[in-house]
């Protein structure tokens, strides 16, 4: 049962798709408070659990913390960051009473989920013009497929994006991404995608190839193809400032870029030095926008990862001029004393100013609408311009799209990656359980950089990171470019490597079915324990272990030094063990704690009572995975339904892409 609230004249995020007739009264949870801007308020009883906030910090359970929707380009995601890149405003409390909100307001909201008062959760924004969702249903899992509904079907990558991908902001020339392909292939790992940084790019211009290094880049694309390996260019929100460069000057001439007050457009420095931000709240600017992806479709591009669109802002042009104008202030004649704080902080402050924010405007219907004002919807708004594209680009084809800032409803149109996480063991268990929470907002395609992005992996921890990117949709290696090198070929031992990689492409027949179905009946791919088991006071509070689809549960290992792991079973499973060459061990387990051991190149999963599931020989890329000769793994008399179809087009509703397996 959803109920509409309205309250003000909200903004038309779009986030919602479902008609939902509006409601008179109030919600008959929580209170209400329209005094100084918005505010819930809802008293939580002891137990309760709450869920939700997509891409947030810490756990599973958001209680105990202060979360605030606010799109932030932050690389530093330390346990006090309340931040991160996406805005996900939906939370289902869970407990004696369960209750599940959407709160659909585009721009900065507070989330305080029992920090300020233990039992009390508050929501607050600035501004009473808001739409709010009320969700009744019998438990989270049932409120959280009735959100799913509300929202729409989430977004569906093509089949190879189930394949690794591997990447490294660094990656230049020609010879950097051969480079890749040579150290994947021969040592017979498995690939299926490699990921073009800013580099590829003419002086970080995007829609554009550094013609030096590529002359001729279809034939480049197409060479990487015959060895079945994908890449995958990465575009940025601003558009370079350069006279002569197509892209700039059409958006210019159109005013399809953000604009100051005054109406010219607003300057803001990125990797390419000053950009304009391309206006994609307004509906003819996104047209445009979207369809300058053709340049590199036309070449036979097929994917896309969408960066640097929270906006990120390393500085604005007025920002650099206040800057100017303390430095002036302190050197006048005379002043003896440069407090170097305090400059230092003005310099640090530069970036991701939000006062920044406050700069630029949007055309929205022919309004002008200052952009704190919708700033969570950028990144959403990106992303959906090049859906929207690729819709009439090619509108049977599946293209593969993330993207690093969203807001509810860009689910629809690609997926995300969690962004600048580190080399950090408290990263493996982050990217772990915020994955239940991105599939509850509809984000099924994720995935974190494996190995870490900043600081310098371990071989360890790239290993054990892998075992986890088995399950995630999205897996890929991705590091900064000042860190050690991570490709599984850079380390001793590749053999394990290459083992934990072949088991992830022996389960892309099942984890793609899985997916599938999730994603076509509105339902979770990564799913709490208590959601499957909601009876269970044990499960009802473990984190660190996941059910995906309907016949699994993981339980990576995330500890330095760890030979293995405590886990908790619900109910009876079998335990398996995927090690290296296709050689696996299996071990049915009781209900209960046990110790399980896993060593550096395996692969642990347990199987639930009385299922089972389909298992593939490895291949080298997912074209090439025989789904024709399955092997079933589970308990005995176990039956699958495998969903399959040819991962290129769009025919999903069809009784013939399911088959029983026995
Ligand atoms: C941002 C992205 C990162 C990328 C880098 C350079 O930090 O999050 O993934 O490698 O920019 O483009």
């Amino acid at each position: 049962m959803v109920r509409k609230y309205v309250y003000g004249t909200p903004f038309e995020t779009e986030a919602v798709i479902k008609e939902v007739a509006a409601e008179t009264g109030l919600p008959s949870y929580g209170k209400i408070s329209l005094e100084e801007g918005f505010s819930f308020t809802y008293q939580l009883a002891e137990d309760d659990i709450v869920y939700g906030l997509g891409e947030a910090n810490r756990g599973l359970n958001k209680r105990g913390y202060c979360y605030i929707s606010d799109c932030t380009d932050d690389p530093k995601h330390t346990e006090d960051k309340r931040s991160l890149y996406g805005a996900h405003n939906f939370v289902v409390i869970s407990g004696e009473q369960n209750v599940g909100l959407f709160f659909d307001y585009p721009s900065k909201m507070v989330f305080d989920i029992g920090y300020t008062r233990e039992n009390m959760m508050t929501v607050s924004c600035e501004r009473a013009d808001l739409y709010v969702y009320v969700i009744e249903g019998a438990n989270a899992y049932d409120i959280v497929k009735q959100f799913r509904g509300l929202i729409g079907r989430s977004y569906i990558p093509p089949k190879f994006a189930f394949g690794l991908g591997q990447s490294r902001w660094g990656y230049k020339k020609r010879e950097d991404f051969e480079k890749v392909a040579k150290g994947y292939r021969e040592n017979r790992i498995p690939l299926d995608m490699i990921y073009m940084d800013i580099d590829y790019m003419q002086d970080y211009k995007d829609f554009t190839v550094n013609e030096t290094e590529f002359p001729d880049f279809a034939g480049f694309v197409q060479k990487m193809k015959d060895q079945d390996i994908r890449l995958v260019p990465i575009i940025d929100a601003g558009v370079k400032i350069e006279d002569g460069y197509s892209v700039y000057e059409e958006g210019v001439k159109n005013n399809y870029f953000c604009k100051r007050e005054d109406g010219s457009d607003f300057a803001a420095a990125v990797w390419p030095g000053y950009t304009h931000f391309p206006d994609v709240l307004n509906p003819e600017a996104r047209r445009w926008f979207g369809d300058q992806y053709r340049f590199l479709i036309d070449q036979g591009i097929e994917g896309f990862w969408n960066d640097m669109n929270e906006p990120a802002i390393f500085y604005s042009k007025e920002g650099m001029e206040e800057l100017k104008q303390s430095i002036g202030k302190y050197i006048e004649p005379g002043e003896t004393d440069i407090p170097k704080n305090e400059l230092g902080a003005q310099v640090e402050a530069l970036a991701n100013n939000p006062e920044d924010y406050k700069r630029f405007y949007h055309n929205v219907g022919g309004e002008k609408i200052r952009h704190d004002k919708l700033h969570n919807l950028y990144g959403y708004n990106m992303t959906r311009a090049a859906g929207e594209a690729f819709e009439q680009i090619d509108p049977d084809r599946r293209f593969l799209m993330f993207s690093r800032s969203s807001y509810v409803g860009m689910h629809r149109y690609g997926g995300i990656w969690t962004g600048d996480n580190m080399s950090w063991w408290s990263h493996l268990l982050l990217n772990l359980k915020m994955m239940p929470s991105l599939n509850m907002c509809g984000f099924l395609y994720t995935g974190a950089d494996l190995g870490g992005f900043g600081a310098d992996a371990t071989r360890d921890l790239v290993l054990r990171w892998l075992a986890l990117g088995v399950f995630t949709p999205l897996m890929r290696n991705h590091a900064a470019i000042w860190t050690r090198e991570q490709e599984p070929y850079q380390f001793e031992r590749i053999e394990d490597f290459r083992g934990i990689i072949e088991t992830r492409y022996r389960l892309v027949p099942y984890l793609y079915s899985e997916y599938m179905k999730a994603a076509l009946g509105d339902d979770l791919y990564f799913k709490p324990l208590a959601f499957v088991y909601p009876d269970d006071k044990i499960a009802l509070r473990v984190e660190d272990q996941m059910m995906i689809g309907n016949e699994i549960m993981i339980a990576p290992v995330y500890t330095q030094n760890a030979r293995g792991r405590y886990v908790y079973l619900p109910e009876k499973m079998k335990f398996v063990k995927f090690g290296k060459d296709g050689v696996y061990t299996e071990e049915v387990l009781d209900k209960g704690h046990h110790y399980v051991e896993v060593a550096l190149d395996e692969v642990p999963l347990f199987i639930r009572a009385g299922k089972c599931i389909p298992v593939a020989k490895a291949a080298q890329c997912v074209a090439q995975i025989d789904t024709e000769h399955l092997e079933l793994l589970g308990f005995e008399g176990a039956e699958y339904t495998l969903y399959e179809d040819d991962g290129i087009h769009k025919d999903y509703d069809h009784s013939s892409n399911y088959r029983k397996l026995k």
